[in-house]
């Protein structure tokens, strides 16, 4: 799907904001993990991303003056496109361009026609569920124990978007 979408991911400029989007390489890895690191309490490896990159996942990052700053991964089961994956980094957090990642994921998925968006997210994660749901996603399932927790496991709610 990345190779796809290549050429529209490249170099996309939104004026809103600073933002330049690029497909994730592997020698972006250790910057992207760095991030996940500082901002999930249980983090993926770097083996992870690669992993993603090398399976042909949708594999994004935003760079604002050459930093990388957010990504977003999607994996697509046919027509249906599975977020894997959107993060911002810690000092970019509650300035949108969380929100403009996930609208630009949902252009592309379109684009590679999609007919659904899928995630989890973690119960206890009332930023994303805010985001989510002003997206329209709504709720369709809930996955027992699906996060590891501090104190155990956490349950995942379920969302979808159908892609119009
Ligand atoms: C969740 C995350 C991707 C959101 O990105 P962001 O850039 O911080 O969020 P934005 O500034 O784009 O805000 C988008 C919406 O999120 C919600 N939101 C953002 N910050 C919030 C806060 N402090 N409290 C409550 N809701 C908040 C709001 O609904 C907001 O919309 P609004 O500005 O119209 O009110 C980002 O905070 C992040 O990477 N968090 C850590 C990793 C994570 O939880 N990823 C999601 C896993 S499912």
């Amino acid at each position: 799907m990345a190779d796809v979408l290549a050429d529209k991911a490249i170099s996309y400029q939104l004026n809103k904001t600073q933002s330049c989007y690029r497909l994730m390489r592997l020698d972006d890895v250790k910057s992207v993990f760095d991030i996940d690191q500082d901002i999930y309490p249980f983090p993926w490896s770097e083996g992870i991303f690669e992993d993603c990159i090398k399976t042909g996942h949708l594999c994004i990052v935003n760079e604002v003056d050459s930093e990388i700053i957010a990504y977003g991964i999607v994996g697509m089961i046919v027509d249906e496109s599975h977020i894997l994956n959107l993060s911002v980094s810690r000092a970019y957090q509650g300035k949108g361009y969380g929100r403009e990642l996930l609208m630009y994921l949902l252009e592309l998925v379109k684009r590679g026609n999609a007919t659904r968006a899928l995630l989890e997210v973690r119960q206890s994660n009332q930023v994303a569920l805010n985001l989510y749901t002003s997206l329209e996603f709504e709720k369709i399932g809930l996955r027992k124990a699906y996060y590891p927790a501090e104190n155990g496991r956490e349950d995942a709610i379920v969302l979808a978007k159908p892609i119009t």
